[in-house]
């Protein structure tokens, strides 16, 4: 039986423009098409995970702009369970300008709008619900407070993906997650190490994060799969990523992480190193199509992993 996975994250709507490469600072360049996507790292994990089967409760807010009604109707599509979702006065709904280069690379910002209202309170009440859950999953694009309250409720796995990264940072953020997952930029950024790009240099990020306190750390390395370390047995796992040709990347992360949650939610004993093999998967097929939770896989691509 699937067992629940509680996100408590951000909704953003993203504004995507695709153009033949990134624009340098101060230039204007013409881009070839325009979409608009449900996104944000929150729900984009949580739609991650239901895709795949998951049973999803989304904790958030949205705007009562025009947005904000859109989106909970599609997370309902989604099967994701939308009760603890609150519209809120007097706030735009989370906005995502995001450009897509055709090498795939992208550049983000974000405005927070009413993510940035989501508060402890908004926890407390999803409180049962959050204690329940076999897995919970936070991001940082809304208040540090709000992961950690959450952290401090949750009873089963908790991952928390350092995104966006903090240079300075309350250490909670890293000893109450079962998992901390980063990126290599975000790993750069949580550790203050030069570079983070490859294999052996996220293990040097991976070990300096456990020294601060980690019980786990888990870093994605995009094409190069990911890495990952448990403070008890001290011993790498490297994980590769199956090779795909780049069109969209946007979101590859949370769709790995959407993935990962989903198989320790759902497939008992399963080891790590399957975990995330199966999450690299998932992520790497995202990676094929545009957009964010649009291009996630649903369950068919799971027995095709071996
Ligand atoms: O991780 C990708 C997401 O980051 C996008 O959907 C965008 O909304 C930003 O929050
Ligand atoms: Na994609």
């Amino acid at each position: 039986a699937s067992t629940d996975i509680v996100v408590v994250g951000s909704c953003m709507i993203d504004f995507v423009s695709y153009t033949s490469r990134l624009p340098k600072v101060g230039e204007t360049i013409h881009g070839s098409k325009f979409v608009t996507n449900f996104g944000g790292k929150g729900a984009n994990q949580c739609v991650a995970a239901a895709k795949l089967g998951g049973k999803t409760t989304l904790v958030a807010r949205v705007g009562d702009d025009i947005w904000g009604e859109k989106y909970i109707e599609n997370l309902k599509r989604e099967n994701v369970n939308t009760e603890f979702i609150k519209k809120t006065d007097n706030s735009t709904s989370g906005i995502a300008q995001i450009i897509v280069s055709e090498a795939g690379e992208n550049q983000i910002v974000i405005v927070a709008g009413a993510n940035a209202k989501l508060n402890a309170n908004d926890v407390i009440s999803a409180k049962s619900a959050i204690e329940r859950a076999s897995v919970v999953i936070l991001q940082l694009e809304t208040s540090v407070e709000v992961a950690i309250k959450t952290l401090e409720l949750s009873k089963g796995i908790s991952i928390l993906n350092g995104a966006p990264a903090l240079s300075t940072y309350d250490l909670k953020l890293l000893t109450l997650p079962t998992i901390f997952c980063v990126n290599e930029t975000e790993a750069a950024i949580f550790t203050g190490l030069s570079s983070v790009n490859n294999v052996s240099e996220a293990e040097t990020a991976a070990r300096h994060l456990i020294g601060k306190g980690c019980n786990s750390v888990l870093i994605t390395l995009g094409p190069q799969g990911a890495i990952y370390l448990n403070k008890d047995d001290h011993k790498l796992l490297h994980v590769s990523s199956p090779k795909v040709q780049s069109v969209d990347t946007t979101g590859a992360g949370d769709a790995f992480i959407g993935a990962l949650a989903f198989v320790l939610a759902n497939q008992k004993g399963v080891t790590m190193e399957m975990a995330m093999k199966i999450a690299c998967h998932v992520a790497a097929d995202s990676v094929t199509r545009a957009g964010t939770q649009i291009s996630f896989p649903n369950a068919k691509i799971l027995p095709n992993i071996k």
